[in-house]
């Protein structure tokens, strides 16, 4: 064990030498003139095509080059571009086909991130898509108006491929969202907020894993990226503008808040819609959450979205753990600034009610199901309990550090974890075991959050959730019922969204019969 930590140690001071602790060309050129000189791009919007019935919408995964920083140029993987995907926008009830192509030089594959879908169109980590082939699934929409997202979800491969490009926003509109008003025209007042970090190399590529830290942080950029836009800007040209952020960076979590700490209104989550707005004046959003927010710029001020640093509760002690826990998401990062034109154009008044979610009882729920989010000590390199057992001695290793599971089992693509039956009310209890939080995901289902200790959830997480933080000890209920298609041979999965936890185990798969 000592072994791989000089080694880990020995890569890591390379890596610091290489980048010299000389300060890279573009923070001298942000912080001279103006710091947010590049206009946030938008995706293009991608509402498909109607085909007897069926709207079909073309994905292209392939390879291309950005720019992100001045004068490099950034190797990146992306949808029908060079680095992201389009915005694909659809409306519920609608059945769609999304055609997948393959055209990079390795196995993909795309998911869905917040759909109700069979377990086959999924796109899970056993739905590859090899180089050259196209995969289309088609499904009829079920779904709340919300804003969703797809990427990459490959099998021990998640956090390089979508750390390269490989995700994008969905966007599903509903009879709910259709009947009130909201700013809604898409790049105008209603704008997508991807939000990633990243690390660079001198030469411009991305800096994936190079330390033994990433293995436990995941991945912790240095540099904020917003649909792909360092440093951007966005010019506001009405009174209201409607954020749909999304957290898409591989691990970190960010603490959204503006410049001036000025209150804003979230209006949906996860799944959807809220029932009631909710004004705050920050917000917290592990890997894979989403919120939408309504921000009120009519005072014409510049305004910044920044993301606070944490203050780790974690306890200090000797070592690496505490050190690399302590440590997690605490920097402060500007994200975007917002600048008002001279004249606004009116928007609407935020509707007191916006939609109707229909609560599940918890008594009535038939069955308790506990995960155990587990993680054993870092360094140390683990013995499985036997091929394909999926069991593991609990402490260190596999796949190069932190031994991620859930009930001390590595996802493992042959072993079905859980066997749900359809339209059954469960609780499932997400219980963390382990020194830190993470966001945990559920395919297929929009969950309502009980309670977490014993404690009823905040208003905004009131509202439908497919992905939770779960903190350190706590034990967080959730209320499921998948409702739609069953298939006993194909699983959905559950897992960490920290992409660097997922591709190390802590996943699992469930089927709905
Ligand atoms: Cu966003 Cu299983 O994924
Ligand atoms: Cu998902
Ligand atoms: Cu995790």
């Amino acid at each position: 064990m000592t072994n791989r930590r000089t080694i880990l140690k020995s890569i890591a001071l390379g890596a610091a030498a290489l980048s010299g602790g000389v300060r890279l060309p573009w923070h001298a050129i942000a912080q001279e003139a103006d710091k947010f000189p590049n206009p946030l791009q938008i995706p293009e919007l991608l509402e498909g095509t109607l085909i007897d019935g069926v709207r079909h919408y073309n994905l292209s995964l392939q390879e291309g080059t950005s720019q992100f920083l001045p004068g490099l140029t950034t190797p990146t993987w992306g949808i029908n571009r060079n680095f992201l995907g389009p915005t694909i926008r659809m409306r519920d009830t609608e059945t769609i086909r999304l055609n997948v192509s393959n055209n990079l030089q390795e196995a993909t594959n795309m998911h869905w991130h917040g759909f109700l879908v069979p377990a086959i169109c999924d796109g899970g980590p056993a739905q590859t898509i090899e180089p050259g082939t196209t995969w289309s699934p088609e499904f009829t929409l079920h779904q709340r108006a919300a804003t969703n997202w797809y990427h990459s979800h490959m099998m021990h491969n998640t956090g390089p491929q979508v750390y390269k490009g490989l995700a994008g926003m969905m966007i599903v509109e509903d009879e709910q969202s259709a009947s009130i008003e909201l700013p809604s025209q898409y790049g105008v007042d209603d704008i997508p907020l991807i939000v990633q970090d990243r690390n660079f190399n001198r030469d411009g590529s991305f800096r994936y894993i190079t330390r033994y830290d990433e293995l436990v942080q995941g991945i912790q950029g240095d540099t904020i990226l917003v649909n792909g836009t360092v440093w951007p800007h966005f010019v506001a040209t009405t009174q209201k503008m409607r954020l749909r952020i999304l957290n898409a960076a591989n691990s970190r979590t960010f603490t959204f808040a503006f410049s001036d700490n000025r209150p804003f209104v979230q209006i949906a989550s996860d799944g959807g819609l809220l029932e009631t707005p909710f004004e705050r004046t920050s917000m917290m959003m592990a890997p894979a959450e989403r919120a939408d927010i309504i921000v009120d710029v009519s005072d014409g001020r510049e305004v910044i979205l920044l993301s606070h640093g944490m203050v780790s509760t974690y306890p200090e002690h000797p070592g690496d753990l505490s050190r690399l826990l302590r440590s997690m998401d605490t920097q402060s990062f500007e994200i975007l600034s917002i600048r008002p034109q001279s004249s606004l154009a009116p928007s609407p008044i935020v509707p007191a009610a916006l939609s109707v979610i229909t609560k599940l009882d918890p008594s009535a729920a038939v069955t308790t199901r506990r995960l155990n989010l587990m993680m054993g000590h870092g360094h140390r390199s683990g013995e499985d309990r036997g091929a394909h057992s999926g069991l593991r001695s609990g402490f260190g290793g596999g796949f190069g550090g932190g031994n991620y599971s859930i009930n001390g089992r590595h996802h493992n693509l042959g072993f079905v974890n859980e066997q749900v039956p359809l339209g059954d009310i469960e609780i499932w209890e997400l219980n963390n075991t382990s020194p830190m939080t993470h966001p945990i995901h559920i395919h297929n289902v929009h969950f309502q959050i009980l309670d977490r200790n014993g404690t009823p959830p905040p208003p905004e997480e009131q509202g439908l959730k497919d992905t939770v933080r779960v903190r350190p000890s706590e034990l967080v209920r959730v209320l499921v019922r998948f409702e739609y298609y069953t298939d006993p041979e194909t699983p959905y999965m559950y897992h960490c969204h920290m992409l660097e936890h997922e591709d190390r185990g802590m996943m699992g798969q469930f089927v709905v019969v």
